[in-house]
């Protein structure tokens, strides 16, 4: 019996194919220092029975019919699947996994790194040092505003949310969270709206799906308090970013951090030059062990459902 064939988009971190490795199974990977384009994916994808993607690959119905009918798995390395065609796998028995709750905790630390940075004014006090703007302490100089004892607002309260919620606690903070159906826990509220209106600093937490895309919009930046502070480190375009440049410029809202961007790499000019705002490259999950264990979690989904089983982190077909 032959090998079955999994195609990989690009070189995982060391350890990260290995249960691949150890089924004996046949890999494709791009030649070193390359990745895999949507057209090479489409290209290469007849009669390999898994993909290991990421969030940067379309994995759209082109692939997924390209793939039929040897390909049975997809399994991104990343949390987020918006990338790919659910409705597209579904029609041709095709799984779909991701990698929650590898990355957690890890993406939580830099969600807080961003809430500090944000209220704290950070890495503009740090690019004038560098630039040589210091002329010394001054009694109102890079005057930030309080993270500890402040109203962390969590929009969705899943892993990473609670996560957050966890090391908001740990700073005094009291933490609300929304979501979409009641948690019966301390702080739920059950409107955006509201938490956006209580909340000094809210922190967005949730997948991009239809019904998230836009959902912070110029309407719901403006219900935010004066003086606010808004952190995305979970999909670019759940937040409009003209309204979010608009705010900032006007002082409505204090600052912002954001991991995230729509249509990155590309990024909004307006971002470049929005003051009070701290911009990272999409590193949430960016951590050694962490990326490790997000690609040996994937390359394990991937023996899982060829040998006949059911992965726990199987990504639901939608509604
Ligand atoms: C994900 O996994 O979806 C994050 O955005 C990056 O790790």
């Amino acid at each position: 019996m032959t090998a079955p064939r999994v195609l990989v988009t690009r070189h995982l971190p060391e350890g990260g194919l290995d249960p691949l490795i150890d089924a004996g199974y046949d890999i494709t990977l791009p030649v070193p220092g390359e990745t895999l384009s949507h057209d090479d994916v489409v290209a290469l994808i007849p009669g390999h029975a898994g993909l290991v993607c990421d969030l940067t690959d379309l994995t759209d119905a082109a692939v997924i019919e390209a793939g039929a009918p040897t390909l049975r798995i997809v399994a991104t390395v990343s949390v987020g699947f918006d990338k790919i065609d659910r409705v597209a796998a579904a029609a041709h028995d095709v799984a779909v996994t991701n990698t929650p709750g590898v990355l957690d905790e890890t993406t939580a630390d830099l969600a807080f790194l961003l809430i500090l940075t944000a209220a704290r004014r950070s890495s503009g006090a740090e690019a004038d040092l560098r630039a040589g703007r210091w002329t010394g302490w001054a009694i109102d100089d890079h005057l930030g505003t309080d993270v500890h004892g402040a109203t962390l607002g969590v929009v969705g309260f899943g892993r990473i949310g609670r996560a957050v919620a966890r090391r908001a606690e740990g700073f005094g903070m009291t933490v609300l969270h929304s979501t979409r159906r009641p948690t019966g826990i301390a702080g739920y509220v059950d409107s955006l709206d509201e938490l956006l209106e209580r909340a000094d600093i809210v922190s967005l937490h949730i997948p991009l799906t239809p019904e998230t895309r836009g959902l912070i919009g110029a309407k719901q930046i403006a219900r935010m308090k004066e003086g606010s502070v808004l952190i995305n480190t979970a999909r670019g375009p759940i937040v409009d970013e003209d309204a979010l440049v608009d705010a900032l410029e006007s002082g409505h809202l204090f600052a912002a951090g954001l991991d995230v961007f729509d249509g990155e790499p590309a990024l909004n000019p307006r971002l470049l030059t929005a003051p009070n705002l701290t911009i990272l490259p999409h590193i949430g999950s960016a951590t050694h062990a962490t990326r490790r264990n997000m690609a040996q979690m994937s390359s394990a989904s991937v023996v899982t459902v060829l040998q006949g089983g059911t992965p726990d982190n199987l990504v639901p077909p939608p509604l």
